[in-house]
């Protein structure tokens, strides 16, 4: 995983959203990161060290001069050792000092002796943000090479309302694991099915599957965090869009069929994660269908579109990946399909093992024949399936 054993720094300064940094540490540490604190004096008036303590299981740094009695090289040795110092939330006091290039407390000193990148997440009043003395000073970090996150818009603390929120801890929580991920499919641009369609009958009633839709996101969020352009076009599922995804929402096969086919020419890679409807009711009824004493009604179908096979055939394709749920007979199977739809390679799973649960388990067809995965989270399988198609697009 991206933050799997990464060393990050959390530095903490006097903001009130330096609350949001301790739901910020929890996910950093539930993501595998090893992770120190360092707060400021103000920090600390905010929130208490003890929480953070407590959820990194590490002492939190805060005094220059009581660390410097345990170890005269605290600043130096942990940013020595760092993947990255975050300074979450970060005020405009704290912008100005690194500007500076101040160090007269621990958490200044350390990040003026690291040999790693710095990034911070503002945090403050929005006229505070738009002073110019924060915009240059933060101009200045950006020469520096520092990374700035946000800050976010929306109803501040003080009751104002504009620029200047911290960005939620979830999405620093995303850039983070972005910042790490190596820039593989930068300048690729990848489309995506994901989901379920949803074949309506009448007003209210329709055919749908259980397709969760978490695999399709899945490889949509690694390939954002890879560097592409992602476009997802998703049936109707419960997912959160995923961050630097453009999301096209849509219902049936047709509307799916549609919004691929307009951008699927410009595509460099075509993925079709989504359990598509293989029919269609022939006619939607306007009005609520009625129970009748009779017999009960038929309903006629009409065939959907093969997406991912018309997208194979286009002129000038890209690379097109599809997905085979079987319940049996998965190699013959996928195989099959591959040959049937035109495409390069195939990821196959067995129902009971994929459908709506956290981990997956696939095997990968192609020309070379079949190569099973290990059973993992379906973020992991997704980042293992990129990594086979760029290898397989090197290769043509
Ligand atoms: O034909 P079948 O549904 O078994 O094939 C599954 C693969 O084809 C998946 O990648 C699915 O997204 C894609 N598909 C499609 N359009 C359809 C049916 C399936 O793109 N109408």
């Amino acid at each position: 995983m991206e933050l799997e054993g990464k060393r990050i720094v959390l530095g903490v300064t006097g903001s009130v959203a330096a609350y949001k940094a301790a739901v910020l540490l929890r996910l950093l540490t539930g993501a595998g990161a090893k992770t120190q604190v360092a707060m400021t004096d103000a920090a600390t008036r905010f929130v208490g060290p003890a929480t953070f303590a407590a959820l990194s299981g590490k002492l939190v740094l805060t005094d220059l001069w009581a660390a410097a009695d345990e170890n005269p090289m605290t600043h130096i040795d942990i940013t020595r050792a760092a993947d990255a110092i975050l300074i979450a939330p970060a005020t405009a006091d704290c912008l100005a000092r690194l500007a500076q290039g101040r160090a007269d407390d621990l958490l200044a000193a350390m990040t003026l002796a690291r040999a790693c990148p710095l990034l911070v997440a503002p945090a403050m009043n929005r006229r505070m943000w738009e002073n110019p003395a924060t915009q240059r000073n933060l101009e200045i970090l950006r020469q520096d090479g520092v990374t700035c996150l946000g800050p976010d818009t929306g109803l501040q603390a003080c009751g104002e309302e504009g620029e200047g929120r911290m960005l939620a801890p979830e999405t620093l929580l995303e850039v983070l694991r972005a910042f790490f991920t190596p820039n593989s499919l930068a300048g690729k641009k990848v489309l995506l099915t994901a989901g379920p369609t949803f074949e309506a009958l009448d007003p209210v009633r329709g055919i749908t599957n259980l397709s969760s839709g978490c695999m399709g996101y899945a490889v949509a969020r690694a390939a954002a965090r890879a560097g592409a352009e992602v476009t997802l076009v998703s049936g109707p599922v419960a997912q959160a869009a995923p961050m630097n995804v453009a999301c096209i929402p849509v219902q049936s096969a047709l509307e799916m069929y549609r919004a691929v086919m307009q951008r699927a020419t410009t595509a460099d890679i075509f993925i079709a994660v989504a359990a598509v409807a293989d029919y269609r009711a022939e006619r939607i009824a306007p009005q609520k269908l009625k129970k009748s004493a009779g017999s009960p009604p038929e309903i006629r179908l009409a065939q959907n579109p093969d997406i991912l096979a018309e997208v194979a055939a286009l002129p000038n394709p890209p690379f097109c990946v599809g997905f085979a749920a079987e319940s049996e007979r998965l190699e013959d199977h996928a195989q099959q399909k591959r040959a049937r739809k035109g495409v390069p390679l195939i990821v196959g799973n067995l129902i009971q093992e994929g459908f709506g649960g956290e981990t997956n388990h696939v095997i990968l067809f192609d020309d070379a024949g079949s190569h099973p995965l290990p059973v993992a989270p379906k973020i992991q399988i997704a980042r293992q399936l990129l990594a086979h198609i760029l290898a397989l697009m090197e290769k043509k």
